[in-house]
């Protein structure tokens, strides 16, 4: 569904991505981990198209994307929920799901979509006509999440969707992607809650100062070695 190939991605003449190569196939959960700084967003952000790739390419359902727009990106089926929730702070939380629609495609289906996440986080239909900067972390997460299945993708990246939530949140946040998947979108998920993904997602890559250093099954990530002592600590 997703072929990377090779990609270098700079900012400036600084170098955050080396030969940086990664699939993601039909309703998989891939997992892309890392310390800090060790280039996961940008990896997610050069996909999406706000960042261009020196070198490399991106194919999404085999065709080039690299160079396209953001928004000509979203139209293809990929939908990215940045770092940080990036909500419109004085927007309702139906107003915030709606923005998520504006794909000609998704916009026509906007109501029948807007169900579908309500279904997902019944918690943002009872705050439907509150402004968004008043919901709890958990709650803008789950926001960020609905608005990002506006458009009805095909393949849906998060960027740390459980960062800052309390844990009895971070299970919800888990079984909100899990339940994604078994809906038939295909997931990208960057996360630092390392264990708790390599349990439901599929493959995973380890990226390390901008390379992929490791990548593989998960279930044979959770023995390796290395993964357990760099990301596990045991
Ligand atoms: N806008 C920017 N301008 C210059 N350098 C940047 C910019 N954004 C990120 N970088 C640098 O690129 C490298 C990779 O950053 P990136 O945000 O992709 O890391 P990350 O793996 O997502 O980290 P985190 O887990 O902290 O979110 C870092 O060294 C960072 O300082
Ligand atoms: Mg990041």
């Amino acid at each position: 569904m997703l072929e990377v190939s090779n990609i270098d991605t700079f900012y400036g003449k600084a170098q955050a991505l080396w030969d940086v190569s990664l699939r993601v196939d039909e309703e998989e959960i891939v997992a892309l981990i890392g310390a800090n700084g060790a280039g996961k967003t940008t990896l997610l952000n050069t996909i999406s198209g706000l960042l261009r790739p020196a070198s490399g390419s991106v194919e999404f359902l085999g065709k080039k994307i690299d160079g396209l727009a953001p928004h000509s990106i979203v139209e293809l089926g990929i939908s990215h929920v940045p770092e940080g929730r990036k909500l419109f702070t004085d927007m309702t939380v139906r107003e915030n799901l709606e923005m998520g629609a504006y794909p000609y495609h998704a916009w026509k289906q906007k109501e029948e979509t807007l169900e579908h996440v309500y279904q997902i986080f019944p918690a943002l239909k009872e705050r439907e006509k509150q402004l968004s900067r008043t919901l709890s972390g958990g709650e803008q997460q789950m926001l960020a999440m609905g608005r990002g299945l506006m458009s009805r993708p095909k393949l849906c990246m998060f960027d740390e969707p459980s960062y800052g939530l309390a844990p009895i949140l971070v299970v919800e946040a888990f079984r909100a992607i899990k339940s994604l998947r078994e809906q038939g979108i295909t997931i990208l998920l960057i996360e630092q809650n390392v264990r708790r993904t390599l349990e439901i997602a599929d493959r995973a890559y380890v990226l390390e100062n901008g390379r992929v250093v490791l990548e593989g099954a998960c279930d044979k990530l959770l023995q390796s070695d290395y993964v357990r002592k760099a990301y596990l600590g045991i």
